[in-house]
């Protein structure tokens, strides 16, 4: 049973306040969590409070339906406390970082009581032994970096790399190659939330560039190094076109755009490439590249089976991005990975710009052999996930 849940508030890699939570049980098991947080969040996603209004709503409400009521390695129960505490639709009650931060406490107090790693009690005994491919932000402007690139993230994708530390060297590579190939073209800049590079170059440059990082650090590793986007698309669109710095696409060009990058690049997954409202266009995007690139839906699914669900029954996308912070709790998260394989969409588990220590996401990609994971490619809050895989990798 949770004997304690402790509550406090900590920095997040942006420097603002965060939800820590703490779990103990009777038979000494401790876990411990805290919720990251996002910028160019999506308008569908599950509330975040203020972290001091969390705290002191989910001590009223939360704690004492958790503490000597719920054991902590019943996932499911202390989810569904938590839903119930809330008494919202989308975690309005106690907020979204107070939930995700005790659901993935309760986690890790269930696994330390079992002595097994997180992942090994998330997946069970029938895991497989299958690893996810990091996706490594390398370049990226939008709402994670003032005056830089239209579109969020360009990110390395080590498709051909034969383990998790492979792959996670080669991301780092083509950010260090990326600085380079920018200090060759005079270009200086500092670094966005996620720490990609972020200059102040248009899109076309920054694909430039890429493109020829990604193609260098490809020849010293000898295996296949892709590169995508999140275009985040939402944040460029004003409801009637969306707007780049040399100008606007309509909705029409936005597709053909894209579907022309997709081309021009060989991208091997594009994120919000459209708004959040417009199935349509993921459906027709789909459609024309979806047999040759992932479209995966972040803003456009936001975690949540309802919405993936109309996105399946419209062909919209064929991806879906999985952050536990957008839905609440663990549960909801594995969910939504559930239906999305039933149906072949492939999911993609997330990071958020603001980020902490914290490791779960790793633990649950690997829990849930999920292709790949969105954590970045450098900095202590993107490598404590990165190295926590490596980790797993050799252990498991
Ligand atoms: P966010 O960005 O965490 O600021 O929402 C990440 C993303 O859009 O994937
Ligand atoms: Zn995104």
């Amino acid at each position: 049973l949770v004997t304690e849940l402790r509550l406090r508030r900590v920095l997040d890699s942006r420097g603002n306040p965060t939800v820590e939570a703490e779990v103990t049980t009777e038979s000494g098991g401790f876990g411990r969590a805290a919720a990251p947080s996002g910028a160019s969040t999506g308008e569908y996603e599950a509330i975040e409070l203020p972290a001091e209004e969390a705290i002191a709503a989910a001590r009223e409400r939360a704690v004492p339906r958790l503490e000597g009521q719920v054991y902590a390695g019943d996932q499911r129960s202390v989810d569904r406390v938590l839903r119930e505490a809330d008494d919202t639709e989308n975690f309005g009650g106690i907020g979204a970082n107070s939930a995700v931060a005790i659901s993935m406490a309760a986690a890790k107090a269930g696994a330390d009581m079992l002595g097994a790693p997180l992942y090994q009690h998330l997946g069970g005994a029938f895991r497989g032994d299958e690893f996810p491919t990091p996706l490594g932000n390398v370049i990226g402007g939008g709402e994670h970096a003032a005056d830089a690139t239209d579109i969020q993230e360009f990110l390395a994708a080590p498709v051909g790399a034969p383990s998790v530390a492979d792959a996670v060297f080669a991301n780092a590579a083509v950010h260090r190659e990326v600085h380079d190939v920018l200090a060759e073209r005079g270009i200086a800049c500092g670094k966005g939330d996620e720490g990609a590079w972020a200059p102040s170059i248009d899109d076309a440059e920054a694909f430039e560039v890429c493109e020829e990082a990604v193609s260098t650090v490809e020849d010293e590793v000898g295996f296949e190094v892709g590169f995508g986007l999140d275009v985040a698309a939402s944040e460029l669109y004003d409801g009637d076109a969306y707007q780049y710095q040399d100008g606007e696409r309509t909705l029409d060009e936005q597709v053909a755009y894209i579907a022309d990058l997709v081309e021009e690049y060989d991208l091997v997954y594009v994120e919000d490439p459209l708004d959040e409202d417009d199935y349509d266009g993921f459906a027709d995007l789909t459609d024309r590249v979806g047999d040759r690139t992932l479209v995966c839906g972040d803003d456009l699914f936001v975690t949540n089976t309802e919405r993936l669900s109309t996105g399946i029954e419209r062909g919209a996308a064929n991806s879906i991005l999985v952050k536990p912070n957008q839905i609440g709790t663990l549960s909801d998260a594995f969910d939504a990975i559930e239906l999305a394989v039933e149906h072949g969409y492939a999911p993609v588990v997330s990071h958020r710009s603001g980020e902490t220590e914290d490791t779960t996401i790793a633990h649950l990609a690997v829990a849930t052999a999920a292709p790949f994971i969105k954590t970045g490619a450098v900095g202590g809050e993107r490598t404590a996930k990165l190295n926590e895989l490596v980790r797993i990798e050799e252990n498991a």
